[in-house]
């Protein structure tokens, strides 16, 4: 009955806005001359040193700063690498007090993101780290589909195993003395905010590092939508006396085009495989790294080091870290060798395309029977108490503290955090960083002041972490306590 068919209109729109953007970079950086230049002695020594970095982060019989590698199989066969402190089996195996704190990274990194924060020596002294490729990344398997379900199941019963490893859930430790926590950021950070409203049992404390509230971005999209659009059709009855609606209306809508913009990249994840494949490597890898040079702030320099090894983080392990082995002799997975020459950028892009972020998560009989072996019954919701709590879809259910660098060039600030307080459970902060960007654990300023906060989580949250937090970051701002 519509005159429109609007499914398919959007479809042809997205296209071309994904197109558009494709042409966009392959212009930008012909324009920045990264993409036909011959390589200088500079590049060809950057070369060198870029497999320096990527010898150390994969290959497997080294260690890297006192951290080893390792590999989880789960039960239809599909295997996660991880990097972890030295000695994980007698750390996990004699009674210690350790807590356990779970890295997840974002697009497109690894492990290797968390460098920074891996090497302080206070969080390693209290816990046992573990770092982990997201399916895909790295040296973790592939996976056949992106999908909420593919993805959050494998990475529950990983997140499972690895507690059980660690003796965290036995008995003889009843008064739950050792925690976990979890630390995600960008896509690592929304897997985190799914796990901790539909698998809240996972960890003690969630912190979460410039990754979207799916569900809340969602409303806040409608929300701006929806009163633009009201603002508009008042305008349209009156047009010539009610110019100032129109502005109003263009106004309400910014952030919601702010965030279309940054998120074009998106659109041409959404092209034909090869194109995308393209994106990923096309013009000797200018797209990613476009992404590195803005990873480190505009404050930071981006040094020759950071352009290897975040490079190297990116591309994983390569044939000749394929070739290598752990002390227990194990090796990367098939997927990743054949990653190795394809590249994995289908792979990271397709967690856009299937629709791993806004998927319904169909929990498997194992899932759930896991989850409810570590807290029998629903967890006391602690919020108001007045029942709006239950009817906010996505809500969190665990303690959570998100860590936010303002100036964040992928998502809209006012988009991912308006109202983000009727999401949190009592016990949770919003900390704001007023001059960082999206990657908080790279700049140098908000490394330490993350690093604080994870300090703050494994020695027992004693004391106040905003505070924690400040005496790194002077002008962090704690905009939601709960
Ligand atoms: C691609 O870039 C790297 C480093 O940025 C450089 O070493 C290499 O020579 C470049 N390749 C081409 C074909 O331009
Ligand atoms: C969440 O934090 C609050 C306040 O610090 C604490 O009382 C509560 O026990 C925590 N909840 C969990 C499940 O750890």
């Amino acid at each position: 009955m519509a005159p429109f068919n609007w499914g398919s209109w959007g479809l042809f729109l997205a296209f071309g806005y994904g197109i558009l953007t494709f042409f966009a970079y392959g212009i930008i950086a012909i324009y920045r001359g990264t993409f036909f230049r011959r390589p200088t002695e500079k590049e060809k020594l950057e070369l060198f040193l870029g497999v320096a970095a990527r010898d150390r982060f994969w290959d497997l019989s080294k260690s890297w700063a006192g951290l080893s590698h390792r590999f989880l199989t789960l039960r239809n066969g599909f295997k996660f690498h991880y990097v972890t402190s030295n000695g994980f089996e007698n750390l996990a195996h004699q009674k210690s007090h350790k807590q356990l704190v779970i890295f997840l990274h974002g697009f497109p990194d690894s492990w290797a993101i968390w460098r920074h924060i891996l090497s302080s020596s206070s969080i390693r002294e209290a816990s046992i780290v573990v770092a982990v490729d997201l399916p895909g990344y790295g040296g973790s398997d592939s996976l056949k589909k992106y999908g909420a379900t593919e993805v959050l199941e494998a990475l529950t019963e990983f997140i499972i195993k690895i507690r059980a490893e660690c003796g965290m859930d036995s008995p003889e430790d009843e008064a739950h003395s050792r925690k976990v926590i979890i630390v995600g950021h960008d896509w690592g950070g929304m897997l985190a905010f799914r796990l901790a409203a539909e698998a809240p049992q996972l960890a003690d404390r969630y912190i979460i590092v410039n990754g979207p509230l799916v569900s809340l971005m969602r409303s806040n999209i409608h929300l701006l939508t929806e009163s633009s659009a009201k603002l508009f059709k008042t305008f349209l009855r009156e047009p010539w006396r009610s110019r100032s609606l129109l502005l109003k209306s263009i106004q309400t809508l910014k952030p919601v085009i702010r965030q279309f913009r940054r998120s074009a990249y998106i659109f041409t994840f959404q092209l034909p495989m090869p194109l995308v494949r393209y994106l990923g490597s096309g013009g000797n890898y200018s797209f990613l790294k476009e992404i590195h040079r803005l990873s480190v702030g505009q404050a930071d320099k981006f040094t020759l080091r950071d352009a290897q090894e975040s490079m190297a983080s990116t591309l994983g392990p390569s044939a000749e870290e394929c070739e290598s082995s752990t002390e227990n002799g194990e090796k990367y997975p098939r997927s990743v060798r054949e990653r190795e020459k394809s590249g994995n950028f289908g792979d990271i892009a397709s967690y856009y395309r299937d629709g791993a972020a806004g998927g319904v998560w169909h929990k498997s009989l194992e899932t759930i029977s896991a989850l409810f072996n570590i807290w029998p019954e629903e967890p006391r919701r602690t919020s108001s108490g007045t029942g709006m709590f239950d009817m906010t879809p996505g809500a969190l259910k665990a303690n959570a503290t998100i860590i936010w660098g303002k100036s964040d060039l992928a998502l809209d600030s006012h988009l991912a955090l308006e109202g983000i307080a009727d999401y949190l459970v009592h016990g949770s902060q919003l900390i704001v960083l007023p001059r960082t960007g999206h990657f908080p654990q790279i700049e140098a300023e908000s490394r330490s002041a993350l690093e604080k906060a994870v300090e703050w989580a494994v020695h027992g949250e004693k004391g106040d972490v905003g505070s924690m937090v400040q005496s790194e970051y002077p002008d962090a701002k704690v905009v939601v306590r709960k």
